[in-house]
């Protein structure tokens, strides 16, 4: 657990950044800060491993007071991660994995094989990225090494500094799933920062929401959510969301704003030869079967209606298969493209809240949608530029 006791901080400019901090960090939680710029979300974290000092006030991690504890091994037990992670260049994956345990002096069969069971808990293959450097990978897997990193000496702390900022939102999304993964096993105490609500929402256990150097609200996210304790809690929250809802401000786009309207569909009753019909007039090769009441009963591929099309008496009922997968319309994007990717499904049915059919996402519809946020995103970039 780490405390903070009536915390402040004043720079040596006579500003004070931090205004009587009292904060209740639990073990085995992730706790998101989030706030404005310059609320003093860094500062907070700083305070924590000792890069800098409080004012006045007390923190305490494990109920020990960390002015008495000697830096170095107070850092040994707190992992740090911030947004550009400074891996060094000049070493290849694996040294940077293992610059942590280097230092404690570990023997080098042991950094092996760490290094390795990290680069797998990530899912890069040691084999492979061991040797890299860091310009041969993807941001996004530069931050996974960041990550893992950080988790070399099996620190009880973790301390995140909007580790995954700078990356695309399809990365950002992998690497928040994947933090909440690791955290599932390890357990550990994170803190981590971010000014994204939704990246809070998503990763905390605790959120705790500062401004101007003080603490506004803390609690879990429902209960922020429902309960904002003020307006500018309100507005704090209401502000991201619409910034979030337009597509070109980073957001991820969700299964509605990509499916195609109005698929080929067919009711239980058709015979093989209607449904053979329908899709010709469609140039599909598949029909989704819908009841009266609009909600998803199966599919048939045009196999399946082939295979027993000399059987006068069937209907597609009788051929169809059932859905295993489908998504909501507010299931995001990646996640509807994780599904299709890992079943190999060729299409995901769209499906409101109270189960009624109402799109389906096809690659070409992805592709399509993908198409018109670029043009209108260079579209905008033109204009200004
Ligand atoms: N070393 C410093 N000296 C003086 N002022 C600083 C220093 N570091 C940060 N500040 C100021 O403290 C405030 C909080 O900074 P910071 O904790 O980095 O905010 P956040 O991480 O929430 O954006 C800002 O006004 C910043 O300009
Ligand atoms: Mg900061």
């Amino acid at each position: 657990m780490i405390q903070f006791d009536g915390v402040n901080k004043v720079y040596d400019d006579g500003h004070q950044v931090l205004k009587n901090l009292n904060l209740e960090i639990k073990q085995g939680e992730i706790t998101v800060l989030i706030g404005p710029s310059g609320c003093g979300k860094t500062t907070t974290m700083k305070l924590i491993n000792r890069l800098i000092s409080p004012s006045s006030g007390h923190i305490l991690v494990d109920g020990q007071d960390i002015s008495t504890v000697d830096p170095v091994a107070l850092r040994r037990k707190i992992g740090y991660v911030i947004q550009n992670i400074g891996l060094f260049p000049h070493m290849n994956i694996a040294r940077n994995v293992g610059v942590v345990p280097r230092m404690l002096k570990w023997d080098k069969a042991r950094i092996a094989s760490k290094v390795n069971e990290l680069l797998s808990m990530v899912g890069l293959d040691p084999r492979i990225f061991g040797n890299r450097y860091p310009s041969e990978l993807s941001g996004g897997q530069q931050q996974r090494i960041g990550v893992i990193r950080a988790l070399a000496a099996d620190p009880s702390i973790i301390l995140m500094d909007e580790p995954f900022s700078a990356l695309d939102p399809i990365s950002r999304e992998q690497l928040q799933d994947e933090l909440i993964r690791l955290q599932h096993e390890l357990k550990k105490t994170i803190v981590f920062v971010t000014h994204d609500m939704d990246e809070a929402i998503k990763l905390a256990d605790t959120i705790v929401l500062m401004n101007d150097g003080e603490i506004v609200q803390a609690g879990p996210p429902e209960r922020i959510l429902r309960h904002p304790a003020n307006d500018f809690v309100k507005s704090f929250i209401g502000q991201k969301r619409m910034q979030l809802e337009h597509p070109l401000r980073g957001s991820l786009p969700v299964a509605s704003d990509v499916m195609v309207e109005s698929p080929a569909v067919a009711s239980p009753t058709r015979g093989l030869a209607e449904a053979v019909k329908m899709m010709e007039k469609r140039r599909v090769d598949s029909l989704l079967i819908v009841d009266k009441g609009n909600r998803l009963v199966g599919s048939v591929s045009i196999y399946q209606v082939l295979d027993h099309y000399t059987d006068e008496s069937k209907t597609v009922a009788d051929v169809m298969k059932p859905i295993e997968h489908a998504v909501k319309t507010n299931t995001p994007l990646s996640v509807a493209l994780q599904l299709m990717s890992a079943h190999q499904l060729p299409n995901v049915p769209v499906i409101r809240d109270d189960n009624e059919f109402v799109g389906l996402i096809t690659r070409g519809s992805v592709v399509s949608h993908l198409a018109e946020v670029y043009s209108e995103e260079s579209g905008e970039t033109a204009n200004v530029g």
